[in-house]
């Protein structure tokens, strides 16, 4: 098989770079390890950041977007006996949208710019050649030779590792984030981001008739070993039910999951021919939604590269990628750690002290509240 660039993996970064390429006149393939209805379905992010949805309204995804999506105006910061709404709009001029991983997934599927290899195997990067090999879903041995590779396969994908002597970056904390999904309205209006003795909350949603919450536990937490009712009993300690006269409606749960939490970073993200996107080049904690939003501004870029390079034999933009990407890849990395470590509890009262602090200061300063805001709601492309 022959293409302009192989792409390994079909998450949001690798069929949005599809997606980008083909609007630019590149042809590529894509190969997934998993099924097309696993990738449709998997739960995780779900905030798009103002920069995200202009792009990928430009390029002809916004339309479901904005049908079946909500515009959140900003977040609330909450401490015991305290909430504070944080106005993203009023402070920055932009917004952020309530529109999940697993909706975004399936409108980049439905858009179908590129052919998608699903549930192939013993996949082999080759740099220097462009060249990926695997078995596809029948056991048949396949050769893609391509002018560029985009490694696009997340943090668990052979890309990371073909890239030699790369220099990593990594902190793991000392806590977990139980994620709940739920058939209940959402007894917030926009997302709470809470602080408490207990462990950090945080109270998200999906749509007007589903909620996403999320509790700090242990690691090596099993998410079996919490009842529904000790679920809805911290989740109402933590985000304050009772104060003030506001309520945290309990519903049935539909998904429980335990995610570990880390900052990881590797550079350069490029070798040879390889291009890293998206988690295959860092990994940032989920407090403050920066993931999915980093993989965007990740392929944004390389498109960009790839398209000048194989259309106008212009590489300067493929040769900064890496550079480029990265200035972004740090601030998303300083801005989720702060706010990881601004919110959770380590049980140290001298942390807890500082943190409120922080807290009275971000919510009552108006240039500490834009200070969030500005990376909250996603500085512009390119920054
Ligand atoms: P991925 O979405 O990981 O896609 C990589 C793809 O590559 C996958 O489909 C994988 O199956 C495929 N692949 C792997 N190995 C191979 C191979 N050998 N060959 C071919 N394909 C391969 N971010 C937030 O902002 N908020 C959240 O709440 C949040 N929750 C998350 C929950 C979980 C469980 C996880 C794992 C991540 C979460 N994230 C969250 C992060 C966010 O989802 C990621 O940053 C985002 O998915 C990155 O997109 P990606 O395309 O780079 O990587
Ligand atoms: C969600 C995830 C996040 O990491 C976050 O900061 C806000 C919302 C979510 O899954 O809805």
């Amino acid at each position: 098989m022959r293409t302009q660039v192989a792409i390994v993996g079909a998450g949001p970064a690798g069929l949005l770079l599809a997606h980008l390429l083909a609007q630019g006149g590149v042809s590529s393939v894509v190969v997934e390890t998993r099924s097309e209805e696993y990738v449709a379905a998997r739960i995780r992010a779900g905030i798009l950041e103002h920069s995200s949805v202009e792009l990928l309204e430009s390029v002809g995804l916004g339309a479901r977007l904005r049908a079946e999506g909500d515009q959140h105006r900003g977040i609330y910061l909450q401490w015991p006996g305290e909430r504070h709404h944080l106005d993203f709009v009023d402070l920055t001029g932009r917004s952020v949208w309530v529109y999940g991983q697993t909706e975004l997934q399936k409108d980049l599927i439905a858009a179908r710019t590129a052919p998608v290899h699903y549930e192939v195997s013993d996949v082999v990067l080759d740099p220097a050649a462009a060249r990926v090999a695997f078995i596809d879903k029948s056991g048949h041995k396949r050769i893609l030779q391509a002018d560029f590779i985009a490694g696009c396969d997340g943090s668990f994908g052979p890309s990371r590792n073909a890239v030699p002597a790369a220099q990593k970056f990594e902190k793991v904390y000392p806590y977990s984030w139980f994620g709940i999904l739920a058939d209940v309205a959402p007894s917030t209006d926009e997302l709470i981001y809470a602080w408490h003795p207990n462990g950090f909350a945080l109270h998200s949603m999906r749509s007007e008739t589903v909620s996403r919450l999320y509790l700090q536990v242990p690691n090596g937490t099993d998410p079996a070993s919490w009842s529904d009712d000790r679920i809805w009993s911290e989740l109402s300690t933590r985000l304050g039910h009772g104060q003030n006269g506001w309520k945290l409606n309990p519903g049935p749960i539909t998904d429980k999951s335990v995610l570990p939490m880390r900052s990881y970073v590797q550079t350069p993200m490029r070798h040879d021919r390889l291009f890293l996107a998206g988690d295959a080049a860092h990994i940032v904690p989920p407090t403050g939604a920066k993931g999915l939003n980093l993989a965007i501004a990740d392929v944004a870029l390389l498109g960009k590269a790839l398209i000048a390079s194989l259309t106008e034999r212009d590489d300067t933009l493929l040769d900064r990628y890496s550079g480029d990407a990265q200035r972004r890849v740090w601030r998303c990395t300083h801005f989720s750690w702060w706010m990881t470590t601004m919110l959770h509890t380590s049980g140290d009262p001298f942390e807890a002290e500082l943190q409120l602090s922080q807290l009275r200061w971000v919510a009552g300063s108006r240039a500490g509240a834009t200070g969030l805001a500005e990376n909250y709601a996603g500085l512009p492309i390119g920054y």
